[in-house]
């Protein structure tokens, strides 16, 4: 039985291990409020493509940082998606965001102090109350560092990769494995290796390893650890 006291629990790892997945069936198993911090960074990069401070790649640092007080987001939850899709000046981006085009240019984005501080700032907001799961690269390290419950999700690599693949074409998207590959390879690299809170596995943070497991195997491990969480605290 679990307890009545909402906890905040983290969620971090690499590109497309399952983060998403696991974190938002956890919310929904506990009543919580479930947030893909990634859609954010993905929205601020989709403003910056639109609005030509991001050109084949290449970044006006100096102009992003000046255009962060124009961008407001937040998320709608849809009842026919059973997704929170993020809204972006008004506009539900949650389609553009998830292109190949904003994963190509995000970590360098996301790389940005002033970009950071700001939406870690959103997020911590977002969770002032507990009862939230939120998935990222820097939930427990960073944004929720007394998180009650952390979790580091893995995959093996190619898992992950046609994952990824398979996900991009049910949306219409055709992409090859190699292209995948080189771009979770890209983005583990400037995530991992940036100055500005990497993506590390915090000593606290429990191992899922989803590479194969079921999405009801992987529930049920973090439901456990979370009643033992609850039943500590
Ligand atoms: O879903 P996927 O694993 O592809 O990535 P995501 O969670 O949508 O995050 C996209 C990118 O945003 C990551 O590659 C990071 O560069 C950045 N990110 C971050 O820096 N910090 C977070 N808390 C979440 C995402």
């Amino acid at each position: 039985m679990l307890s009545e006291k909402k906890i905040t629990i983290a969620v971090d790892g690499y590109s497309s291990c399952g983060k998403s997945t696991l974190a938002k069936a956890l919310a929904g198993s506990l009543g919580y409020l479930f947030i893909d911090s990634g859609a954010m960074y993905r929205g601020v990069t989709l403003y910056c493509m639109r609005s030509g401070l991001i050109e084949n790649g290449v970044l006006q640092k100096e102009a992003i940082e000046n255009a962060l007080n124009e961008i407001e987001l937040h998320f709608e939850y849809n009842p026919e998606t059973d997704i929170s899709e993020l809204i972006l000046n008004g506009e539900n981006v949650e389609h553009q965001i998830r292109m190949p085009n904003v994963a190509a240019n995000v970590s360098k984005v996301a790389a940005i102090k002033s970009v950071r501080h700001k939406l870690v700032e959103e997020q911590r907001k977002i969770g002032a109350n507990g009862g939230i799961v939120m998935d990222g690269r820097d939930i427990g390290s960073v944004v929720f560092p007394n998180a009650e419950l952390k979790l580091f999700v893995t995959a093996a690599p190619e898992i992950r990769a046609q994952r990824r693949k398979d996900e991009l074409e049910s949306k219409g998207v055709q992409i090859t494995l190699d292209e995948v590959i080189a771009n979770l390879m890209e983005r583990d690299l400037i995530d991992s290796t940036r100055e500005e809170s990497p993506l590390i596995q915090v000593e606290d943070a429990i191992v899922i390893d989803t590479s194969y497991l079921t999405r009801e195997e992987q529930l049920k491990q973090a439901l456990e650890l979370v009643n033992q969480v609850t039943l500590q605290n």
